[in-house]
């Protein structure tokens, strides 16, 4: 389903460069649920970012089914995001200019949905998701793990072939990261979705299907 081949990433901070990935692979061939951990600044985000097409490697090859990923042009990349790309982002990045309803409608009226129909079903979807009351607040109002619970809403409502959570659960008590963790799980199951989730929480790992550490700008199974 997805084949990342001989990645290689570097930065420049300054004059000094950081090299997060040498020869980095990662091949899953089923929609499964991936946990990927490693030390802050092991390169999780940077991987994810590859994988989201945010980012382009210094080198590699990635491919999506039978797509060439990194031969895409900008525009391409940003179609096929939009259809095929769940992603919540490692601080929200909810849209403060919307309310909840609209931040969470977003990705279907980008997808050529109408703005009517899109609200109803981003509606129905909050309302899983515990958030019923709170569709008109802009989301600076609300709590952590609220938010979070919108930033997942937000990342699934079009039931994405792929979703990438960057550490989801990072900021929240754990009563609320289990369930936030309930969510993205049980989605991504119902919806055959191929699930990349960077996390720190060990208990989490032990329920997902694969797992790999960033090590050494590579990624170890364990
Ligand atoms: N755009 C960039 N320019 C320069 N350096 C960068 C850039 N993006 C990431 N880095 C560096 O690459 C390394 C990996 O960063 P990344 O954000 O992927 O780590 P991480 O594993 O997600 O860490 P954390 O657990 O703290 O979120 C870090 O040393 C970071 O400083
Ligand atoms: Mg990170």
């Amino acid at each position: 389903m997805i084949e990342l081949l001989k990645i290689e990433q570097k930065y420049y901070q300054g004059n000094l460069p950081i090299n997060v990935f040498s020869n980095l692979k990662l091949q899953i061939n089923e929609p499964k649920i991936i946990g990927i951990i490693g030390p802050s600044g092991s390169g999780k985000t940077s991987l994810l970012n590859i994988i989201g097409l945010i980012e382009n490697p210094k080198s590699g090859s990635y491919f999506f089914r039978d797509q060439d990923c990194l031969k895409m042009n900008n525009l391409r990349k940003t179609e096929f995001r939009k259809k095929n790309i769940g992603y919540i982002f490692q601080n929200n990045q909810l849209l403060e200019d919307f309310n909840v309803l609209e931040n969470v409608a977003l990705p279907l009226i980008l997808n050529g949905e109408n703005y009517k129909n899109s609200c109803e079903i981003a509606k129905d979807f909050l309302d899983i998701f515990g958030l019923a009351e709170r569709i008109y607040f802009k989301p600076g109002l609300l709590s952590g793990g609220e938010q979070q619970r919108v930033a997942v809403a937000r990342a699934m409502i079009k039931k994405p072939q792929l979703l990438l959570a960057d550490e989801p659960t990072g900021s929240l008590d754990d009563e609320t990261a289990d369930l936030v963790f309930k969510y993205i799980t049980e989605i991504s199951r119902k919806n055959n979705t191929l699930s990349i989730i960077a996390t720190h929480n060990f208990k989490f790992i032990k329920k997902l299907d694969i797992c790999f550490k960033v090590e050494k700008g590579m990624l170890i199974e364990i």
